[in-house]
């Protein structure tokens, strides 16, 4: 009987779901040697959010992380996780960054590049694997897996032989939500054991707890390796702890052979270290158990929580979780993971905010319905197809073919503060972030200003202040990848709950994944700060807090002109881009459903049409600035 094997991802995925990516490379080195003895397959320690993480608030440089770990870790083969033509971001970019990316991270160290397309599109993962094989090192190709109408064993199975005929060197089964049954797994890893002739892995969650279960029904099914991590950054949206599986496994025939103490002595140091930061243990609430019914995976919970905060519409949470299973199956059932998780929560978000379906359709939803992130798992509903880009034909071809090679046009924009062919894959991988990152260290290298060290802390204690200011609750989200929720809304509702009832006037709470600042009364919160928009849209993506609008004056108005209000509080931008012209000027002249100006919310960017024909006479928003629900935007004189 063939020894199962197994990676650990305490380095990556672990403190991704339960620490919101918040461990730093100096966090990591002192017990390097101590997991590099284990004799794990493999040690996942790099991609998804870490990237983005170490450059947007840890202020570390991503690819000296690969470089100081191979150093300390000489045995175990180093991996990451690529979000395929996605790379470590939040949308496909071209070909030629794609391949310097993966060229860059085998050099750096990685062995093992873990590649995922989050509708299951193949085509979406042949220039990351192409580049991959290039390179030498091991390319495993995942099956993304769900449950839906269309997720049947053949779908998965149908998916697997054809990344294995691309030349995938293993296969994983990637469950980012903990959704995968024991005897689920048993019949799927035994259907693939059947028909690969390739390795196959299994990478779950342990959520609902169901990750034990299926850790060892899929060993007893003949899966070659399993994910799990260190006990103390285990459970909740994290993987399941590695030390009960060993220990679960420990005199049958599928021994892992792993020696326990050895394994306790490393669980130590990440207690220490979780105690020391404050970091969170890994729990799983009701609502994260709930993924079993409504599907929405924890970290996608935490977004929506802050989108619908933005919103002043926290109390509509349920509603949205009703809608999402409906929005999903309206745009054919694809998968709950970076970035389709975002496109479906969006428009669930929206259809309930507006009081009508597909009222409003962010341009990430109008792009997924193009096609622009690949095939969807079924065929989109004909008619919300319609109600979303009308006649239009999506497209057919693989996505990035109809993005333009830019790498060297983006190194110019950079070359000013690039020191190396690295900073160069990283402005192009999040072009604002990278910038203030690289003029961070430029600083900190002249002395200008103190390097910005990790805190050892408690978890702040709620501090009543005397001052009676304004509500304000800032909620700052992490990227999320898969699984990061550690707040949930019963959390923030219990807060405010405690603000409004007592005499407490503020509340300042932070925890790795979340920080939240409630004062009594009513103020306009801070957008979050969330993944980089695509190119060519305004980059700020934190804003100053700001008050209300004063109160319009009720003013002579004649009686026939038309108003465009703000369905949504947020942004206002009169052009698509910063250097770009605006949508309209007072004295355009306007046909319904032109665009007249976008609002940017929860992260996107939402284009606000006429509804008539007709003269715009007045703008009575400032380009840049918040504006509140219900604020009158523009004037219209509507032709007769
Ligand atoms: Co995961």
């Amino acid at each position: 009987m063939k020894k199962p094997r197994i990676t650990d991802t305490t380095l990556r995925d672990a403190h991704q779901s339960l620490w919101a990516t918040r461990m730093r490379t100096e966090d990591m080195v002192p017990i390097l040697e101590e997991i590099d003895k284990v004799g794990y397959h493999s040690l996942e320690m790099w991609g998804g959010a870490t990237f983005d993480v170490c450059i947007r608030y840890l202020n570390e440089d991503p690819w000296e992380r690969i470089r100081t770990i191979k150093k300390y870790v000489k045995q175990t083969p180093l991996q990451m996780l690529l979000r395929g033509q996605n790379l470590v971001g939040y949308s496909h970019y071209p070909d030629d960054v794609v391949i310097a990316f993966v060229d860059k991270a085998a050099e750096c160290g990685i062995d093992i590049f873990r590649i995922f397309d989050a509708l299951n599109d193949v085509r979406n993962l042949e220039v990351p694997m192409r580049a991959v094989k290039k390179t030498g090192k091991h390319a495993q190709a995942c099956v993304v897996y769900t449950l839906s109408p269309v997720h049947t064993y053949q779908h998965f199975l149908e998916t697997a032989l054809r990344l294995q005929d691309m030349g995938a060197d293993s296969i994983c089964i990637k469950d980012m939500a903990g959704l995968l049954a024991p005897y689920a797994a048993y019949e799927l890893v035994s259907l693939f054991k059947e028909k690969l002739d390739v390795p196959v892995q299994l990478h779950t969650h342990y959520v609902g707890g169901m990750a034990i279960g299926a850790c060892l029904k899929a060993v007893e099914a003949g899966v070659d390796v399993f994910d799990a991590c260190s006990g103390p950054l285990a459970f909740g949206s994290s993987q399941p702890p590695v030390e009960t599986l060993v220990r679960a496994l420990q005199g049958t025939p599928w021994d892992t052979g792993l020696d326990l103490h050895h394994l306790f002595k490393i669980a130590n140091y990440w207690e220490d270290l979780r105690r020391r930061r404050g970091f969170e243990r890994g729990v799983t609430r009701l609502n994260d158990m709930k993924v079993f019914d409504h599907q929405v995976p924890g970290g996608m919970i935490t977004n929506l929580v802050v989108q619908l905060e933005e919103q002043k519409a926290l109390h509509r949470l349920d509603e949205v979780l009703e809608e999402i299973p409906r929005v999903r199956e309206d745009l054919g059932y694809p998968p709950l993971v970076t970035p389709t998780s975002q496109v479906v929560g969006i428009q669930a978000v929206l259809n309930v905010l507006l009081g009508e379906r597909y009222k409003m359709v962010p341009q990430e939803v109008k792009d997924y319905v193009r096609g622009f992130y690949g095939k969807p798992p079924a065929p989109i509903k004909e008619e919300i197809k319609k109600l979303i880009i009308g006649d239009e034909e999506p497209i057919t071809c693989r996505p990035a073919d109809l993005l333009e090679c830019r790498f060297e046009k983006i190194k110019e924009e950079i070359k000013d503060l690039a020191e190396s062919e690295e900073d160069y894959i990283t402005y192009a991988l999040f072009p604002a972030v990278a910038r203030r990152f690289f003029e961070y260290r430029r600083k900190v290298r002249s002395g200008e200003i103190e390097p910005v060290v990790a805190e050892e802390k408690e978890v702040s204690k709620p501090q009543p202040s005397q001052e009676a200011r304004p509500e304000q609750v800032q909620v700052e989200p992490t990227p999320v990848e898969e699984s990061a929720g550690t707040m949930t809304i019963n959390d923030v509702k219990e807060l405010v709950r405690l603000i409004n009832e007592t005499e407490i006037n503020e509340l300042h709470v932070e925890t790795p994944s979340i920080k939240v600042n409630i004062r009594k009364g009513f103020l306009g919160s801070n957008p979050p700060t969330f993944g980089e928009f695509p190119q060519g849209v305004p980059n700020q993506t934190v804003k100053e807090a700001s008050l209300p609008p004063a109160e319009k004056p009720a003013e002579e108005k004649p009686a026939n002109l038309v108003e465009v209000t703000a369905p949504m509080v947020g942004t206002f931008y009169r052009a698509p881009a910063p250097d770009a012209p605006p949508f309209v000027e007072v004295g355009s002249k306007v046909k319904k459903g032109d665009t007249l100006c976008i609002i940017e919310a929860m992260k996107l960017m939402n284009e606000i049409e006429a509804e008539c024909d007709g003269e715009v006479v007045e703008i009575l928003a400032e380009n840049g600035q918040p504006v509140e629900y219900g604020q009158v935007l523009f004037l219209i004189a509507p032709e007769e």
